[in-house]
């Protein structure tokens, strides 16, 4: 099997598709862990820094990974396609570099592959759309034993949507439920519903049960997760 260094040479050096020659440098995965965070493609800030998600959405994915819990030592960062298109990947593109991307999996060997956005679903599967998968496990046989792959909203649409926002911070808190207790979320400890409601400081309530009323906050210890 091929070393990190190899895979990380694999990437810098490709030129499956025309994006190398517009971008600084094709941005391979950065650090490891249980988790494996996999987003579009570079932004202008990680096609200047040549690290993943380290611009403006970058920051609040960071955040949502720190604060439900996971931790930012227990995670890498990688994109669908490693070459900064300045603007949405094609189709084409999201093939040209699927070689990149699995390399980089293999290499990892994650449990959880969290497909952040349209795009990087699109690259497991082209035929479901986000607003659907999102929340919703995949069970998958990447080559060395299941995984998981979790689909979340990108962090740079979070930044635009409100709805969206507390989308992705619940989805990252039932993917952080689900690595410690191996099971998905019973949601509410009053009704046992899902209609969570992120309150801006990580805390996670059912719509229906007020925090005022001291009820309906999420049945979940959050541990941080080794
Ligand atoms: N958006 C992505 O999808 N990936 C990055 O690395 C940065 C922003």
């Amino acid at each position: 099997m091929a070393s990190r260094a190899e895979v990380r040479r694999q990437v810098l050096g490709c030129r499956r598709c025309s994006l190398h020659a517009q971008c600084s440098r094709p941005v391979p995965f950065h650090s490891s862990g249980k988790v494996v965070i996999v987003g579009e493609a570079p932004g202008e800030t990680e096609d200047r820094l040549g690290q993943p998600f380290v611009g403006k959405s970058g920051q609040l994915l960071r955040k949502v990974v720190d604060e439900v819990g996971i931790g930012s030592t227990k995670v890498g960062y990688m994109n669908a396609v490693s070459c900064a298109p300045h603007r949405t990947p094609t189709p084409d593109e999201v093939e040209a570099c699927r070689p990149n991307l699995d390399a980089q999996l293999a290499v990892l060997q994650p449990s959880y592959v969290v497909l952040v956005g349209q795009v990087a679903l699109r690259a497991f599967r082209p035929d479901l759309r986000i607003a659907w998968m999102h929340g919703r496990p995949m069970e998958r046989d990447l080559g060395w034993g299941n995984i998981i792959l979790w689909t979340v909203y990108h962090p740079a649409a979070a930044l635009r949507n409100k709805a969206m926002e507390e989308a992705l911070w619940r989805d990252f808190f039932a993917l952080t439920y689900h690595m410690v207790h191996n099971s998905w979320p019973q949601t509410c400890c009053v009704c046992k519903g899902e209609q969570w409601v992120w309150d801006g400081d990580g805390v996670v309530w059912c719509q229906k049960h007020s925090p005022e009323q001291g009820q309906g906050r999420l049945e979940m210890e959050v541990e941080t997760v080794r």
